[in-house]
C-alpha cells in the first residue's frame, strides 16, 4: 500500500505492506524505528521493529537510502507526533545504500543537489516539487478541456520560426561536409527544434474554434538566467473569435484556476514550501486566487518605470522591450499584484501579432508575477491577410515560407487569439522555488545536458 493511503487510513489493520527507502533508523533497546518514505506524499511512515522479527537480524543495514519492504500492523501512533504507525512482523532489505548514499542529512544546498539529480527526487523538498508538477499538469489539462478547448499534439520538429528570434536547435542527419545541402538533409530542407507551437495550434483553432497545446519546447538563447531553460513545457490555448481583452482574461483566469488548484490538492507540499522555501507564499496565492490582476497599456507601463526613480541596469525608453528587472519593478513594487502589460511596440515583437489602428503598437500581452516576471506572453493574431504580409515584410520574412500560414488568412479568415504560458515559471511561481532548474527533472541550460 502507498504510504500516503496508509497515513490516511481510517481504521487501525491487522496487515499492511510498504515499500519504500529507509529516511532514517533510531535503535533502542530492543527495538529499532525506521522512517520510511516511499515517494506518494511528504510525511514518512513510522516503522517499529522489535528485535526478534524476522529479517531484524539484518538491521544494521537498513540504512538512509536503502530500500525495504515492510509488513506488519498498522496501529495507531504516539498522538499528535504520527496519526499511524507500523508494528512490523517481517521486514526485508532489498537494496543496500552504504554510507556514500549522498542524501545523508538534509541541509543540502540546491547547487550540491543539481549535481545528483539523479538522487534529488528522493529528497523532501524535491519529492514535493515533482509531486506538484504532476498535479500542475492534470490541473492544466482539465482547466482547458473543461471549457471544452481541444487538445493539440503540435510537431516537435518544425521548419518555422514562430518567435523569430533565430534560437533555432537544428535538427539534421547531414554529417557537416562542408557541401552538404540542406536539400540533401532527411527532410528535404533545414528543420529545427520548436519554439512555439503557435502556428500550427493557429491552424487547428481555425478549424476547431477553441484548442491547445502543452509540450516541450526548445531556445537555444544563451542566457543563464534562473528562469531560462533550453528546453521548457509551454502551454499555449488559441481561440477563434477571440480578441485581446479576451485572451487576458483567459490568461487571468488560468493563473487564478492553478493557483486555487494547488491550494486544494497540494496542501501538504505547499506547506512545504511556504515554510521552507518561500515565507510568503501563502499570502502570494491567497492573492492570485482572491483579488484582481492588474492591467497597463505598455505606454503607461514606460512611463511608470521613468518616473519611479529607479536606478535600473537597462534604461527604460518607449520602443524598448521591457528587461526582467522592469517587469519586477512593476509587479512587485508599483501594482504590487501580477500585471498584464499590452499594446507594445511593433519593433519589439514578431511578425505574427495583429497591427493596432495607431499602426505603431501590436495586440500584445505578457503577464508579468512578482519574483519572476514574464509567466505568459500572447497576442492576438493579424487576422488580415494583407496586413499580415506587410508585418512579415516589415520583419524580412519570405512570405513564401509561409504560405500555408498565410492561406489562414486567405479562406475563412476570423479574428483569433492566444498565448503560451512557460510551465517551469508557473510552477516556480506557484510554489516559490526561484531558479528553473529546481523545477524540471533534468535541466537543459547552456553548458549542461547531464542525465
Ligand atoms: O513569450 P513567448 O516567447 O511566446 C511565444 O512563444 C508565443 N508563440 C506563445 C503564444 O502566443 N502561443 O513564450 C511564452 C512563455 C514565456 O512567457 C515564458 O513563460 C516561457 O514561455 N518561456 C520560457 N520558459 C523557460 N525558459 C525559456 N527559455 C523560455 N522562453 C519562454
Ligand atoms: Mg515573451
Amino acid at each position: 500500500m502507498m504510504i500516503k493511503h496508509i497515513l490516511t487510513a481510517t481504521e487501525a489493520a491487522e496487515a499492511v505492506i510498504v515499500k519504500g527507502w529507509v529516511r532514517s533508523r533510531r535503535d533502542a533497546k530492543g527495538f529499532s524505528f525506521l522512517d520510511l518514505n516511499d515517494g506518494s506524499c511528504l510525511e514518512n511512515i513510522q516503522v517499529v521493529v522489535d528485535a526478534g522479527v524476522p529479517g531484524a537480524e539484518h538491521l544494521v543495514d537498513f540504512t538512509t537510502g536503502a530500500s525495504v519492504v515492510a509488513q506488519g500492523k498498522l496501529v495507531a501512533g504516539p498522538a499528535p507526533a504520527s496519526k499511524w504507525e507500523i508494528h512490523a512482523t517481517k521486514i526485508e532489505l532489498i537494496g543496500r545504500a552504504d554510507t556514500t548514499y549522498p542524501l545523508q542529512k538534509k541541509g543540502h544546498s540546491l547547487e550540491f543537489l543539481r549535481t545528483i539529480a539523479h538522487l534529488r527526487p528522493r529528497s523532501n523538498l524535491f519529492g514535493a516539487i515533482f509531486r506538484t508538477r504532476s498535479k500542475l499538469a492534470w490541473a492544466v489539462h482539465q482547466f482547458f478541456q473543461e471549457r471544452d478547448f481541444v487538445h493539440i499534439h503540435t510537431p516537435i520538429i518544425t521548419a518555422n520560426d514562430c518567435e523569430g528570434a533565430g534560437e533555432l536547435f537544428r535538427v539534421t542527419t547531414l554529417k557537416g561536409k562542408p557541401d552538404d545541402k540542406p536539400e540533401a538533409d532527411f527532410f528535404g530542407g533545414p528543420t529545427y527544434l520548436t519554439v512555439s507551437g503557435q502556428l500550427e495550434a493557429e491552424v487547428f483553432a481555425c478549424a476547431l474554434s477553441n484548442v491547445y497545446t502543452f509540450g516541450p519546447t526548445f531556445r537555444a538563447e544563451n542566457s543563464n538566467t534562473a528562469r531560462h531553460a533550453a528546453e521548457f513545457w509551454m502551454i499555449e490555448p488559441e481561440m477563434a473569435f477571440c480578441d485581446l481583452n479576451g485572451d487576458m482574461d483567459l490568461g487571468e483566469e488560468f493563473m487564478k484556476a492553478m493557483a486555487r488548484y494547488i491550494l486544494e490538492h497540494c496542501a501538504e507540499d505547499v506547506g512545504l514550501f511556504s515554510k521552507f522555501v518561500d515565507k510568503e507564499l501563502m499570502g502570494r496565492l491567497d492573492f492570485v486566487v482572491n483579488r484582481p490582476f492588474m492591467r497597463v497599456a505598455y505606454k503607461e507601463a514606460v512611463e511608470i518605470l521613468q518616473k519611479s526613480g529607479q536606478a535600473f541596469e537597462y534604461p527604460v525608453a518607449y520602443g524598448q522591450n521591457l528587461q526582467s528587472e522592469h517587469e519586477r519593478f512593476l509587479s512587485e513594487q508599483h501594482f504590487k499584484s501580477p500585471v498584464t502589460v499590452f499594446n507594445f511596440p511593433r519593433e519589439v515583437k514578431p511578425f505574427y501579432m495583429r497591427l493596432n489602428d495607431d499602426e505603431q503598437t501590436v495586440a500584445a500581452m505578457d503577464l508579468l508575477v512578482p519574483g519572476i516576471g514574464e509567466v505568459i506572453g500572447g497576442a492576438q493574431r493579424e487576422e488580415r491577410h494583407d496586413q499580415l504580409l506587410e508585418n512579415m515584410k516589415h520583419h524580412q520574412l519570405k512570405p513564401e515560407d509561409y504560405g500555408w500560414y498565410l492561406d489562414l488568412r486567405r479562406y475563412g479568415t476570423v479574428p483569433h487569439a492566444g498565448f503560451g504560458a512557460g510551465f517551469e515559471r508557473l510552477l516556480m511561481f506557484l510554489t516559490g522555488v526561484a531558479n528553473i532548474r529546481d523545477v524540471i527533472p533534468f535541466a537543459r541550460t547552456p553548458g549542461h545536458a547531464q542525465f
